[in-house]
């Protein structure tokens, strides 16, 4: 008995130490190529646009205030919802007087850690972003002297620029807008996924399905290009490096970076999302066209890797995204202040008033 109890416990043991080394090489190596969601964006942002208390609510104002649309009813939470995952889960936005943008609306969590902004990041950084929605005749369609005139038409908007930007010359400005909306847009971070519980050194935090997922992503190439503080938002890349995938997902006319850089090269190149929350934040990929996620991953196996994962990888690597949904920002809704005689009207476009009392 005794030979054959102390092989049992060698051959247990032995298995459960290669294991184990495994499973450090694998934190190791994710440690190398990944770093957990800070408490804090301050760093990030550093003191171009300095994080403070002041602008963090102006900017919660703004974020949620819907007269910086010209129709007076689209807030930037109208896209980005903050209790949805930062996006408006339908395939591309509806804005003003319900046009269709062409694009998928992207989660603004993390945003901040992206490298650049907008899927082919024509935005260097979040206040540059602001100024785009504002103005863009399918989504806020407003213009800077618009916005100034309705926000120097409230007092308590006077009065929080003023608290916001104290060496500013004119700190109602459409530039301090779009700054404090970057100030709060920079607190919008979602910490402590079980993906950074992991990275921190708690190996129990990952189911072992998670973990096998982890090491197709790392060792069959999602890595490549979904690396970094937001597993992506780090660089640009072809959608369909191998093979382009079709017209529905990758409609013809979007060309993407190769409208910011004019170059033929970048014809379908598209920065690579953060897969940060992702199980959040369907429909996916530009267009919007694909809802569910393992298909959104069989497309990238297909697309970018000729099919390197297995259908189980494709599983495994599934699993492995719902890893990385954070803690959610809890998020008070603002006090707005009340709109005055001297505030613009809102501009409704021409539609005719249904008849009766409904609702
Ligand atoms: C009508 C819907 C709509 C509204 C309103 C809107 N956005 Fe967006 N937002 C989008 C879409 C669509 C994109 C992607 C456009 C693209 O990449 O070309 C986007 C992109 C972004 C991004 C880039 C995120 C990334 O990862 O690249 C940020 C940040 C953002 N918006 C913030 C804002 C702010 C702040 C406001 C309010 C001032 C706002 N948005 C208003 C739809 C909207
Ligand atoms: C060569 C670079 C590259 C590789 C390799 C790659 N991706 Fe991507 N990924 C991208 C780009 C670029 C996009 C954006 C495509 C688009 O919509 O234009 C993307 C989009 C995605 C999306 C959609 C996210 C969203 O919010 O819409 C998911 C999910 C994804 N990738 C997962 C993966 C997985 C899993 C792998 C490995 C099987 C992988 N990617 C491999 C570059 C890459």
């Amino acid at each position: 008995m005794k030979p054959l109890h102390s092989l049992t416990a060698a051959v247990v043991l032995g298995v459960g130490s290669s294991v184990a080394m495994a499973d450090d090489a694998l934190l190791e190596r994710a440690q190398l190529l990944f770093e957990p969601i800070p408490e804090s964006a301050a760093d990030h942002i550093g003191e171009r646009n300095e994080i403070t208390p002041e602008k963090v609510d102006l900017g919660r104002m703004l974020f949620f205030d819907p007269r910086l649309s010209a129709s007076q009813t689209i807030s930037c939470n109208t896209c980005h919802n903050v209790g949805m995952g930062g996006d408006d889960n339908i395939p591309s936005s509806i804005g003003h007087d319900w046009q269709r943008g062409p694009r998928n609306s992207p989660t603004i969590f993390n945003a901040v850690f992206n490298v650049a902004q907008f899927w082919d990041g024509r935005a260097t950084d979040l206040t540059e972003q602001a100024k785009g929605p504002i103005q863009a005749s399918v989504e806020m369609n407003n213009t800077p002297p618009v916005v100034e005139a309705t926000l120097n038409s409230m007092q308590e908007y006077v009065d929080a620029f003023e608290a916001a930007f104290p060496d500013s010359d004119k700190p109602v400005s459409f530039d301090n807008t779009a700054a404090a909306l970057e100030v709060y847009q920079a607190t919008l971070i979602t910490p402590d996924s079980p993906f950074d519980q992991y990275l921190k050194g708690d190996k129990d935090a990952l189911t072992d399905q998670q973990i096998a997922g982890l090491d197709a992503f790392l060792n069959k190439g999602c890595v490549a290009c979904h690396n970094g503080v937001n597993v992506g938002g780090q660089g640009y890349y072809p959608f369909g490096v191998i093979n382009r995938p079709g017209s529905e997902i990758l409609p013809p006319g979007d060309t993407g970076r190769a409208q910011v850089t004019e170059t033929a090269a970048d014809e379908y190149v598209f920065r690579s999302p953060s897969l940060r929350n992702v199980e959040l934040t369907a429909p996916y990929f530009h267009s919007g066209n694909v809802w569910s996620l393992r298909e959104a991953v069989a497309i990238m196996n297909d697309a970018q890797l000729n099919s390197l994962l297995t259908e189980e990888d494709v599983d495994n690597v599934t699993a492995f995204l719902r890893s990385l949904t954070g803690k959610q920002p809890e998020v008070e809704y603002p006090v707005l202040p009340i709109s005055t005689d001297e505030t613009p009207l809102p501009v409704i476009p021409d539609y005719p008033r249904a008849a009766g009392a409904e609702g």
